[in-house]
């Protein structure tokens, strides 16, 4: 057996997913078989999986980090406080839902209990790894024209390594070209701010700012999605 570092050895043991994903364009078959995923040890505190809302004809994918304690009971992603500012931002800067395909890097919540209380606990890199093949089989699925990573988690996901969201955020990244996994997505890549950073910040006037912030990449993001439209018409 292999040596395993010491960071590996306090993580989970994870064969990751891609045992549990079916080869299908289908998003309803990908979602149908998400339950069954034991891809990592994620599953076993949550309720259910949390897979995604959205249609394949979605021209904008937006990835979050794992559903939080109101996604995870009631099975949608973002629908709890980060899920509103997010909705908020997203009519802001003009994007119609029905161009948003709306998903997370890790689709089981991973928490900690403090007593009855479900503490949200960040997926660890092990879990981003071992959740990527469905993220990967959506990438197919929908092929976006871009892809919106909210947060560190997200990036990591959909980069494929880790990135600082200060050094990258804001501005359209040509498509991930690190191997196999990322040849699923063709598109570039938008890293922001994840919403919830926001319900963080406790002055009015530097919430406002971060909000308008978190808009105008939104913008940026929808921006690179017309651009491509007209390459294309042009041709
Ligand atoms: N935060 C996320 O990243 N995803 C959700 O679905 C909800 C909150
Ligand atoms: Fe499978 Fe992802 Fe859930 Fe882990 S978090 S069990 S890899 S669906």
């Amino acid at each position: 057996m292999s040596e395993r570092t010491e960071r590996e050895r306090t993580e989970p043991e994870r064969p990751g997913a891609e045992h549990w994903v079916p080869n299908t364009a289908s998003l309803d078959r990908l979602r149908a078989a998400v339950p069954d995923c034991r891809g990592c040890e994620l599953w076993r505190a949550a309720t259910q999986p949390v897979f995604s809302t959205g249609s394949r004809s979605a021209r904008i994918m937006i990835v979050g980090e794992q559903p939080g304690d109101r996604e995870d009971r009631e099975g949608e992603p973002f629908v709890g406080p980060a899920g509103r500012v997010l909705a908020e931002a997203l009519a802001a800067a003009g994007i119609d839902r029905r161009d948003v395909y709306l998903t997370n890097a890790v689709k089981h919540f991973r928490h900690e209990l403090r007593g009855k209380r479900r503490i949200h606990a960040r997926p660890a890199v092990g879990h981003i790894v071992a959740c990527r093949p469905w993220l990967v089989a959506e990438f197919a699925s929908v092929s976006p024209e871009v892809v919106v990573a909210l947060g560190s988690t997200a990036a990591r996901a959909v980069i494929g390594r880790t990135v600082r969201i200060g050094e990258v955020r804001g501005v359209l990244l040509p498509p991930p070209n690190d191997g196999a996994p990322s040849a699923a997505l063709p598109a570039p890549v938008l890293v922001t701010t994840h919403p919830s950073a926001m319900l963080r910040i406790e002055d009015a006037a530097d919430r406002e700012r971060g909000i308008a912030r978190l808009v105008a990449d939104l913008r940026t993001a929808a921006s690179g999605v017309a651009g491509r439209r007209s390459e294309t018409e042009r041709c």
